[in-house]
């Protein structure tokens, strides 16, 4: 039986891999923890808990206490967010892994760990077209420099204290449940909501700016599929290359004018436009894909359906009528 923790849980992710993951290994098994209030969905469908990924004693006594077995660690800052307070996010993004890596190392029930790395360990010396898994890597960002040195020390406990720690280089993630956390990317999650409410929607980045990107079931699909591989098919123990599409705010929009055709996107760039120029464009995933078969489901145009679908769904929920 595994009994999961994870941290980070009210997050654009977590709010959404901890209801997937408690569908599969059963409801009291898997432990949502955050420091901000975790949805109602999740309050009222399994254990929760405030839990400072900070605080060192306290994880390592309820890891022991509720005999985890696997650890998904979601918190973290995130691009845009980590360039206004370089040092605390330095500090919080490898404190808390360390904290992870080492309640793994010491408690023997910990079987499995999972660490979410960024396509922003790659930099502007990165070739960006389809973008290898072994290749230049010198991030400018703070939050790229995390995810790099994590991506680091995940592969040095594995190699050598045996922690088996498997990690994913995310792109772009869009979703319609949770907003999204600080990030470059979040221009993909906000439009759609402007899109519905204003039918504006005034992009920080260029209109040209081509990133990869991916749907949050493709998401959670890639990362319970990596948990669930057996080790002995594991062949990197830094972190995959995974992507699903690739597209500009400008292609974007095009797609959601679609279904709203009064939709109107205005450009203003600002700081975290360099933050997307120095990031891949495209990225080749074959490595991932040959490992445990995984492939991904969606496309911009069926996002973007589903998107202002439920979406729309949300606002009619809360009575808000658009
Ligand atoms: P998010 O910002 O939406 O969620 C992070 C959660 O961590 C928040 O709920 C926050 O309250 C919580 N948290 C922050 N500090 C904490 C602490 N000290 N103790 C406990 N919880 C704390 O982020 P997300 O988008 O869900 O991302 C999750 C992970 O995936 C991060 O490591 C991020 O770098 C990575 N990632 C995300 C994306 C993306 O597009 N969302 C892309 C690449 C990588
Ligand atoms: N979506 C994330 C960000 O923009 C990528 O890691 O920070």
């Amino acid at each position: 039986m595994e009994n999961i923790l994870i941290i980070g849980a009210a997050g654009q992710i977590g709010s959404e891999l901890t209801l997937t993951l408690r569908e599969k290994y059963g409801k009291e098994n898997v432990f949502a923890t955050d420091i901000k209030e975790l949805p109602r969905d999740i309050r009222e469908s399994g254990p929760t808990e405030m839990l400072d990924i900070l605080d060192d004693k306290r994880l390592i006594h309820f890891v022991i206490r509720h005999k985890i077995t696997q650890i998904y660690h979601l918190a973290a800052v995130l691009s845009g967010n980590a360039e206004k307070i370089p040092l605390q996010a330095w500090r919080i993004n490898m404190d808390s892994l360390f904290n992870v890596l080492e309640t793994a190392r010491l408690v023997e029930d910990v079987k499995r760990v999972f660490w979410p790395s960024s396509i922003a360990v790659f930099g502007a010396t990165t070739p960006k077209v389809n973008t290898p898994q072994m290749t230049i890597m010198e991030p400018n960002t703070v939050y790229g420099i995390s995810k790099q040195a994590g991506e680091r020390w995940c592969e040095y406990y594995f190699r050598k204290f045996g922690v088996d720690v498997r990690s994913i280089r995310y792109p772009g993630l869009i979703s319609y449940k949770t907003e999204a956390g600080g990030g470059t990317t979040d221009y993909a999650v906000e439009i759609f909501y402007e899109a519905i409410k204003n039918e504006r929607y005034e992009c920080f980045l260029k209109p040209d700016t081509r990133l990869p990107m991916m749907f949050m079931p493709d998401a959670i699909d890639a990362t319970i599929s990596l948990m669930e591989l057996d080790a002995s098919k594991m062949s990197i123990r830094s972190s995959y290359n995974v992507g699903g599409m690739s597209f500009t705010p400008e292609e974007l929009a095009a797609e959601i004018k679609k279904h709203i055709p009064s939709f109107e996107i205005t450009y203003k760039p600002d700081f975290r436009q360099a933050i997307a120029d120095s990031w891949p464009q495209t990225i080749d995933d074959s490595v991932a894909r040959a490992n445990d078969g995984w492939t991904h489901k969606y496309d911009l145009a069926k996002m973007v359906e589903i998107m202002i679908q439920e979406i729309r769904k949300k606002f009619k929920k809360d009575n808000v009528g658009y």
